[in-house]
């Protein structure tokens, strides 16, 4: 019988505890863990930015340099192997590319003008260690590539004629990788390859679809944005090429690390389990203080949150005032555009002591916010998987959703059949604009109002499962499957 499992070679831009600006990060380190219990080792590429190399338990001395090269695109490099809280991390050093100011893609300035060039060498330097290429002899079995800036390795790996298979995973087609056709050689591709069939995108170089177009599988983070990615309005003009792909794509949902998102052992906050619900009072009573705010008779609220258009954040001001107005409360956290920032100041000052808000990112008090709120809102145009509903409903911080990709899959939203038959776990609503929001809170008000059935509600939602083994189990039968030899 064929030996079960291998090696996997997980090429991304941010991963967690290193580099995070989202979701993305949370999934690429916990993967390799999950994949773990399935007999597949994975490895994470990802650059070296700065203070990256400072947080590997190895310290670099000790870091072992696995690949070196005197021009990658443009400049030194090598990869070092380290690990970082059990995950084995390959940093790409290039400082060329990666030694900025700044966060992984941008700088105050705006988006750094090389990213096409600066990510396709981190995807070259994939193929590389693909086909052979590390000192010490770990070849992969599979290169798993995750959004844009993992796009150019499948392509790599298909017109070098690489034979090892590739997943490319979206967590969000927003974000495309688009360079100027001018650039095909700068980025190493072949004059072949700017055809339609291959990285040419409305005459320009998109790094997405050249991924979407080479790899072996297509994944998305939920089965719904699977579906979703195949229609004009999600799939931002990459529909087609998707669809025509059908056959090759699934869905697989995130899962949240038990380890980190659980009210039984978070160190963060006053201890509750769905069995001693009454403790999540002491939080919620910390929170406010915290937050500054008085007495919430009605339901506390949350966000926390990219403050971005895709969060629908420009529908949240005018939708919570009945809320507020009938009693309930709402804590912010997040950052984001500015015009998001300026309106939640906006809000917050309308109405004090019943609207608090902290611009910026801070993990710690995002596990405050889930112990302490009585309900998360997640208003997103559109969710690949959304994390932050799931971490609400495993801390009994109910959510509040838009009927869109991940939201839709996690959540079971509250109707009077669904209650019956003990199954909602949430609000969810549509479309996403103010009135449909407003109603949904006006729901949420309502339900908490009879403590029974809300309690029960909490419980569902904290008893379900959102761990990773499942979807692990999905993604080591797809390395399966695709494993050559
Ligand atoms: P996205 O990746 O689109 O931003 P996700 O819901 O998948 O959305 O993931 C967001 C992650 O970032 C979650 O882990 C969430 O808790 C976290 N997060 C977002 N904003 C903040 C913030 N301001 N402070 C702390 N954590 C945040
Ligand atoms: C993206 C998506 C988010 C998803 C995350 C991890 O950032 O916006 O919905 O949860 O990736 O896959």
């Amino acid at each position: 019988m064929r030996k079960m499992g291998g090696r996997v070679l997980s090429v991304a831009s941010e991963c967690v505890p290193l580099v995070k600006t989202g979701g993305l990060a949370d999934v690429v380190g916990a993967l390799p863990g999950a994949l773990a219990a399935h007999g597949w080792q994975m490895r994470v590429l990802i650059p070296a930015y700065p203070g990256v190399l400072a947080k590997l338990d190895r310290p670099r001395a000790r870091a072992r340099e696995v690949w070196a090269s005197d021009d990658l695109f443009g400049g030194a490099a090598r990869v070092v192997l380290g690990e970082v809280a059990g995950v084995e991390i390959l940093a790409l050093e290039a400082p060329h590319l990666f030694a900025r100011l700044g966060g992984p893609y941008s700088d105050g300035s705006g988006d750094f003008r090389d990213n096409p060039e600066r990510f396709a060498a981190l995807c070259w330097v994939a193929a590389d260690l693909a086909q052979g290429g590390d000192a010490a002899g770990w070849k992969p079995d599979i290169v798993h590539a995750h959004d844009w800036q993992g796009g150019f390795a499948p392509a790599y790996l298909r017109y070098r004629g690489i034979a090892v298979a590739s997943v490319m995973t979206v967590h969000n087609i927003a974000f495309q990788g688009i360079a100027g056709a001018e650039r095909r050689a700068a980025l190493r591709l072949p004059p072949e390859a700017f055809v339609p069939e291959g990285v040419e995108y409305w005459g320009n170089i998109s790094a997405l679809k050249a991924g979407l177009v080479a790899a072996d599988a297509i994944t998305t983070v939920s089965p719904r944005y699977a579906d979703e990615l195949m229609r004009p309005e999600f799939g931002l003009g990459l529909e087609g090429v998707i669809a025509a792909r059908a056959g090759v794509v699934q869905g697989i949902l995130n899962g949240i690390d038990d380890a980190v998102w659980n009210p039984e052992t978070d160190a963060a906050i006053e201890p509750y389990s769905a069995r001693k619900l009454a403790l999540k009072a002491r939080n919620r009573q910390e929170l406010l203080a915290e937050f500054g705010l008085g007495e919430v008779p009605g339901p506390l609220a949350i966000l926390v949150s990219r403050l971005t258009h895709q969060k629908g954040i420009d529908i949240v001001p005018e939708a919570v005032a009945e809320f507020l107005a009938a009693g309930g409360g709402l804590c912010v956290l997040g950052a984001g555009e500015p015009w998001a920032e300026a309106a939640l100041q906006g809000l917050a000052a309308r109405h004090p002591g019943r609207v608090g808000l902290r611009i910026g990112y801070d993990e710690a008090l995002s596990h405050r916010m889930f112990a302490g709120g009585d309900a998360v809102l997640v208003p997103s145009r559109f969710e690949p998987c959304g994390l932050t509903q799931m971490m609400g409903l495993r801390y009994g911080c109910v959510p509040v959703v838009s009927a869109v990709g991940g939201l839709a899959d996690t959540v079971i939203g509250a109707t009077s059949a669904s209650l019956a038959a003990a199954a909602a776990t949430g609000v969810v609503f549509h479309p996403v604009d103010a009135l449909a929001l407003r109603q949904a809170l006006r729901k949420l008000s309502g339900l908490y109002a009879d403590s029974i059935e809300w309690g029960r509600m909490q419980r569902r939602g904290m008893k379900a499962d959102f761990g990773w083994a499942a979807s692990a189990a999905r993604y080591a039968a797809l390395y399966e499957g695709l494993k050559r030899g």
